[in-house]
């Protein structure tokens, strides 16, 4: 049924002539040059040379650029990632052509037509920590079951909103027929709702990874089954009215000057409107519509407006059951957490309709 989605996937790069090659015996002065005149360039022999030869260049960028303050940090990080883009790195028979390299699954599941080409070191290094995640699973703590994100998916990496939902569904009395889940990701809260007893759930995604991730690590078990697919904007497909909608959206509104792209993270301004206009044609007169939301945009000052605030006071279409908050907890113990991440808290708002 998905099959014909095309998934989102670093671009393969099948150069005209073979590039100039960086391996230990090449002075890494000559090749930052070649890398400054916008050349493309490719590690041979290890994987570890497209570590150093990163670094190398990192090391040289920050001797000339100063960082101190948000512009000048900007400025390195663009010229880092502009640069550090031209870095390539050989596939073949859907492997890394270089000695001691990570085994990547991606190369096979994403490229199975391609046998040789070449990636981008960094993006190779990105599908290399995703196929970790993928493979061995996260645990979290509202699920029986280990989740399985898929190449380029957002995935819970905190849980508070996670218990603050499944707190909610625990309580919740009303009936469970079915229920939509806009924004579906990885699955999460969908799964949530399957397991207090949901019978069916129709989750949609913009990203088209995420259907197909979903479509594919829940193949062809009970859960396929009970979570219905549509890669498409919000309702999609699903024009029925249902007792549950539930939406963890973007948290944080694009700025316009950046690019800021992700849309698991940043909201553009119409997301919001349209959500809560189609949403009030599909909930069920005694439905509820639940947004999982958090102060982090107020907090650091990214935005005054609070869109949840804003249609409940300006919409005429859902009133305020109930909102309710968490503290955020810290992360891994070995990030340093910046000032604003202690007033940090996530909210479950439920609405019904008006
Ligand atoms: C913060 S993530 C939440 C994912 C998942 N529901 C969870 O709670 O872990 C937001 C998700 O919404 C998706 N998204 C963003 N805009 C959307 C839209 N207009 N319609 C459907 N999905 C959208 C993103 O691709 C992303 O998967």
């Amino acid at each position: 049924m998905n099959t014909d989605i095309r998934v989102n996937k670093p671009e393969p790069f099948f150069p005209e002539q073979p590039l100039p090659q960086y391996n230990r015996s090449i002075n890494v002065s000559r090749a930052i040059k070649g890398i400054e005149a916008v050349k493309p360039i490719q590690i041979t022999e290890y994987f570890s040379n497209g570590l150093e030869l990163l670094n190398e260049l990192q090391k040289h960028l920050k001797k000339n650029m100063p960082s101190k303050t948000f512009k000048e940090q900007r400025e390195y990080r663009l010229a880092y990632k502009k640069l550090s883009k031209l870095i390539y790195i050989k596939v073949t028979n859907h492997e890394l052509a270089v000695k001691k390299a990570p085994a990547i699954g991606w190369l096979e599941k994403l490229y199975p037509e391609d046998n040789n080409f070449l990636l981008p070191f960094t993006k190779v290094q990105g599908l290399n920590s995703a196929w970790q995640w993928y493979k061995n699973g996260i645990t979290l703590p509202v699920l029986r079951n280990k989740i399985h994100p898929f190449y380029g998916v957002y995935f819970p990496t905190r849980f508070d909103h996670l218990i603050l939902f499944d707190n909610w569904l625990k309580r919740y009395q009303g009936p469970k027929k079915s229920a939509i889940d806009v924004g579906i990701g990885s699955g999460v809260l969908s799964f949530q709702m399957v397991k207090h007893g949901f019978q069916k759930v129709f989750g949609t995604d913009t990203n088209p990874n995420a259907i197909v991730g979903l479509t594919e690590t829940m193949g062809e078990t009970k859960m396929s089954r009970k979570i219905e697919l549509d890669f498409a904007s919000l309702f999609g497909k699903f024009e029925k009215q249902t007792e549950l909608i539930v939406f963890n959206p973007p948290w944080l509104p694009a700025a316009h000057d950046l690019d800021k792209n992700d849309e698991a993270i940043y909201y553009n301004d119409t997301l919001f409107p349209e959500f809560f206009a189609e949403a009030k044609k599909r909930l069920l007169p005694d439905g509820k519509l639940v947004i999982i939301f958090s102060n982090l945009a107020t907090i650091t000052n990214a935005t005054t407006t609070h869109p949840i605030e804003k249609e409940l006071a300006e919409g005429g279409r859902f009133k305020l059951e109930t909102c309710l908050t968490r503290k955020v907890k810290a992360g891994s113990s070995k990030t340093k957490r910046e000032d604003w991440r202690a007033e940090e808290l996530v909210d479950l708002w439920v609405l019904e309709n008006a």
